[in-house]
């Protein structure tokens, strides 16, 4: 072997191994990232108009370049799901600082969340909104999804999705409002004092589940007759002790006055 047959075969050896390398890098970005697919689901007229909707409506408190500020966190990362949530749900804007953002009519219009999805999905790898395959509950199991929202949603929404109160004056909210994108966005994102549930806690098939149990929640009619706001035993507890006791003190107040 002549030295330029060696050094050839050196240089080839580095282009295979380098090839392997990005070949690699590649296919495991592409297995991993679904989230970063996303953004090329959005144009660049519509990441433009978000920017320029951010800039007038949200950076006040998440900064110019969603950065973050004293007033509101950074935006950079929480993906497409988190401001399809909170804008689609009317949390964003929030008029003021305060404990937490109520859910209240949305301000901007379905064209223009799109865009500030955009945006901030533009400034980061997060999770996307999801498909309407994602929410496909045809094949979902509703008795599964009774037992995972029981051990997973209920301590704090309470277990007919009516929504409960959490320490230090915030809340869960009811359920009831909710569409089944936002329920969810809400488990993909975590809004809040809500726990993430990525896709390895809870796979796409659970979700599933989960929303075809909140949506039999959502339209079941109450058969063991009133309801009483589903609140469980404190509400149940106060109409037995106000209604059930009234009704033995009138009963014992009405013999003491025949005895006498
Ligand atoms: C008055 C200040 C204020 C304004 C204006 C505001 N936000 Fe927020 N935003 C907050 C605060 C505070 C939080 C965190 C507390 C919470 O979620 O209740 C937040 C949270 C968020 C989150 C959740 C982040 C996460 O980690 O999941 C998103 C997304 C968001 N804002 C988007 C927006 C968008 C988009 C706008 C403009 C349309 C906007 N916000 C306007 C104060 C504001
Ligand atoms: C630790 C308590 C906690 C748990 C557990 C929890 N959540 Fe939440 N959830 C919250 C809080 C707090 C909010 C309100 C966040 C805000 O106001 O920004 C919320 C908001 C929501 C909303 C938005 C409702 C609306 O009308 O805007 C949905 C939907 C939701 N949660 C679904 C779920 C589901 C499904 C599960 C179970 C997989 C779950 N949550 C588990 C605390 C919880």
């Amino acid at each position: 072997m002549t030295s330029t047959s060696v050094r050839r075969n050196k240089a080839t050896g580095l282009v295979v191994l380098l090839a392997g390398l990005v070949i690699t890098g590649v296919g495991y970005a592409a297995v991993t990232s679904t989230a970063e697919a996303s953004v090329a689901m959005y144009s660049q007229t519509q990441i433009d108009q978000g920017k320029q909707l951010f800039q007038q409506g949200c950076a006040t408190c998440h900064g110019l370049a969603a950065q973050g500020s004293s007033e509101g966190p950074s935006l950079i990362g929480v993906g497409a799901a988190a401001v399809n949530f909170q804008v689609a749900t009317g949390r964003m804007p929030m008029a003021q600082p305060a404990n937490q953002a109520p859910r209240k009519v949305p301000v901007y219009n379905d064209d223009q969340i799109a865009a500030l999805a955009a945006y901030v999905a533009s400034l980061g790898p997060g999770p996307a909104v999801p498909s309407d395959e994602d929410l496909n509950t045809t094949d979902a199991n509703l008795a599964e999804g009774g037992v995972l929202f029981r051990t997973n949603c209920a301590q704090c929404h309470n277990f007919a999705g009516h929504g409960g109160a959490l320490s230090n004056g915030k809340y869960a909210p009811s359920l009831m409002n909710a569409t089944p994108r936002q329920m969810y966005e809400a488990m993909l994102t975590g809004p809040q004092n809500m726990p993430v549930f990525n896709d390895k806690t809870l796979p796409p098939a659970e979700k599933r589940a989960i929303l075809k149990y909140i949506n039999e929640l959502q339209t079941a009619p109450s058969p063991g007759g009133l309801a009483l706001g589903s609140l469980g035993p404190v509400t149940e507890g106060i109409f037995i002790w106000t209604a059930g006791l009234g009704a033995l003190l009138a009963v014992a107040v009405w013999i003491g006055a025949k005895v006498r």
